[in-house]
């Protein structure tokens, strides 16, 4: 049955959505999971590919002792991506952008899935694994015109699929690339969590949506917008750490509440 959002708590929250001035939001795996992004934690297991825990393979000891596994990791992700669309959740706050003068959305996700949905200035907490960058000159390159990659193992770009070889090269330097994205062990992009510390910090209204609130530095933000004395409201079907600390926590699917608050 789709998320019930109690009546009274649906009226203060449409109230607190018509009279906001500064809104920010921080999404998190869960934001895409009605789009078919399988998250990394949730209904008590955590994601494991070819038997190791993704923080494993996720992490910058992977990039140094394996690219070509990190790689072949992050294609795999990005080939379940390649078909998959917004949902009513990434809709409903691209739409928000026009209705709020000041709305401030970052995301831990990788996917560009609020980008595609048209959402602006989006604040990618973990980079974007539609992007390779050089590991020595930091020149960027997309991946979106590569159709299909099937495995590391690749000598050369494949002509009928448009794949790069595995590592690819950079055309600037020659040196190898890597995913253009955060890897645990790793710092964040410099100045991205600082704007996005910036938007919670001054919101008066903060949305904390299908993130299970575990991952630093990330995690930080709805605490600042706490902090800042803005009210708070969580969606996630589970309850995590920021549920008992922020003002509503709505147990039900981001795709099914985000639209039932649109006043
Ligand atoms: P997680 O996979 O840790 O958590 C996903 C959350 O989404 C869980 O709390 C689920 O209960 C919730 N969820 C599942 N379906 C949902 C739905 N339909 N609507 C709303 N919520 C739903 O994902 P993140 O919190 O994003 O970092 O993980 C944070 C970071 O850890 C990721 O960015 C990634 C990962 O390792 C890096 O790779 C650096």
């Amino acid at each position: 049955m789709p998320t019930q959002i109690e009546p009274a708590l649906l009226t203060e929250l449409r109230g607190r959505l018509r009279t906001a001035r500064r809104v920010f939001v921080l999404t998190g795996a869960g934001v895409s999971a009605e789009s078919g992004v399988p998250t990394f934690r949730g209904g008590g297991q955590s994601g494991v590919w070819k038997g190791m825990p993704f923080d494993a393979i996720s992490s910058y000891r992977m990039l140094q002792s394996d690219l070509p596994a990190l790689w072949e990791w992050f294609d795999y992700r990005r080939n379940l991506l390649r078909d998959l669309r917004p949902n009513p959740a990434h809709l409903t706050l691209a739409a928000w952008q026009e209705k709020f003068a000041h709305l401030c959305l970052a995301t831990q996700n990788v996917d560009g899935l609020h980008t595609a949905a048209g959402s602006r200035d989006v604040h990618e907490l973990h980079g974007n694994i539609w992007t390779a960058r050089c590991t020595q000159c930091d020149a960027r390159e997309s991946l979106r015109e590569e159709t299909n990659v099937t495995g590391a193992a690749m000598g050369a770009t494949d002509a009928a699929t448009g794949a790069r070889e595995r590592p690819p090269v950079c055309r600037s330097c020659g040196n190898a690339m890597r995913p253009d994205v955060v890897l645990f062990g790793e710092m964040l992009p410099a100045g991205v969590f600082e704007q996005a510390a910036e938007g919670a910090a001054a919101c008066d209204l903060c949305f904390v949506v299908g993130t299970s609130s575990l991952v630093y530095p990330a995690m930080r933000l709805p605490e600042i917008a706490l902090e800042a004395g803005a009210y708070t409201v969580e969606i996630n079907p589970e309850a995590t750490p920021f549920s008992a600390l922020c003002h509503a926590a709505i147990q039900g699917r981001a795709g099914e509440v985000l639209p039932q608050l649109d006043y």
